[in-house]
């Protein structure tokens, strides 16, 4: 049972939207949506993903949802940690999805099964003065959709995966009870769990593996994060940098 249920109370669904982040930015500057509040579209003509990439989804196909967070008690030098405890949401409901399945975390916040990906996640946040007002957690999964561009060749789907269809209700309700948990846990500063959590399920962590930077192709071994959510990689060298995201790439032969 739900001790206490935030995400998911006010659920507001349309069938077409631009993108579920501007529909819920839209609702946060009319003021007319609460913390907790998740917008779920069955299609996007505009589903944006990190960068200046485009999410593509099939129609009611998949789960396409924003969650709106006011996470105020956050110093904005912490931001990462709301990356961590989003990602370990996912991350948990998608485990939940597909039981016996080994789900990962691929830096900072892909959500993948074995080498493929089956979820993404866009966080975008407003900081006004020294706080953040508010954060929109736009969370793509892969349910049903059994056929993906030749050009994201290890995107993967739950029906893929089992071979049965899915209600994407079914995983948004999954998502907004791990919202809860692992918010809570974020709100009471619980930092050494989520952190603990977050490298038990880092994908890659401890392996050397090929990585590319300025289109040059490299070998490191993840050995952790930075505070500040930077990617720590022991070069074949010795040494130790750490970098952003713009910065390095994964590469998967
Ligand atoms: C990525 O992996 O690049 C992030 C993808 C995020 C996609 C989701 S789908 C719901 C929400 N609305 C958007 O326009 N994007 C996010």
């Amino acid at each position: 049972m739900r001790s206490r249920q935030l995400f998911g109370k006010d659920n507001r669904y349309f069938p077409v939207l631009d993108s579920t982040n501007r529909e819920a930015w839209r609702m946060l500057q009319q003021g007319s949506a609460e913390e907790g509040t998740v917008v779920v579209a069955d299609f996007q003509t505009h589903g944006r993903g990190q960068g200046d990439t485009h999410w593509e989804s099939e129609n009611g196909k998949n789960l396409c949802v924003s969650a709106i967070l006011k996470p105020s008690f956050l110093p904005p030098d912490q931001q990462f940690y709301l990356n961590k405890a989003i990602a370990l949401a996912v991350a948990e409901a998608v485990r939940h999805t597909l039981p016996g399945r080994r789900v990962r975390i691929k830096w900072p916040n892909d959500i993948y099964v074995e080498n493929d990906k089956i979820a993404g996640i866009l966080i975008e946040n407003a900081i006004i003065g020294s706080r953040l007002a508010h954060s929109i957690a736009g969370i793509g999964i892969n349910v049903n959709q059994l056929r993906f561009d030749p050009q994201i060749p290890n995107a993967v789907s739950v029906a893929q995966l089992t071979g049965k269809t899915e209600d994407p209700q079914n995983c948004l309700d999954r998502i907004c009870k791990a919202l809860d948990h692992w918010y809570a846990l974020l709100a009471s500063k619980q930092n050494g769990q989520i952190d603990k959590a977050y490298l038990e399920i880092l994908f890659g962590l401890g392996e050397r593996r090929p990585f590319h930077r300025r289109g040059e192709r490299f070998y490191a071994t993840i050995i952790g994060l930075t505070r500040e959510g930077r990617l720590v990689l022991q070069l074949d060298g010795g040494s130790q940098e750490s970098f952003d995201m713009k910065e390095v790439g994964f590469l998967f032969d």
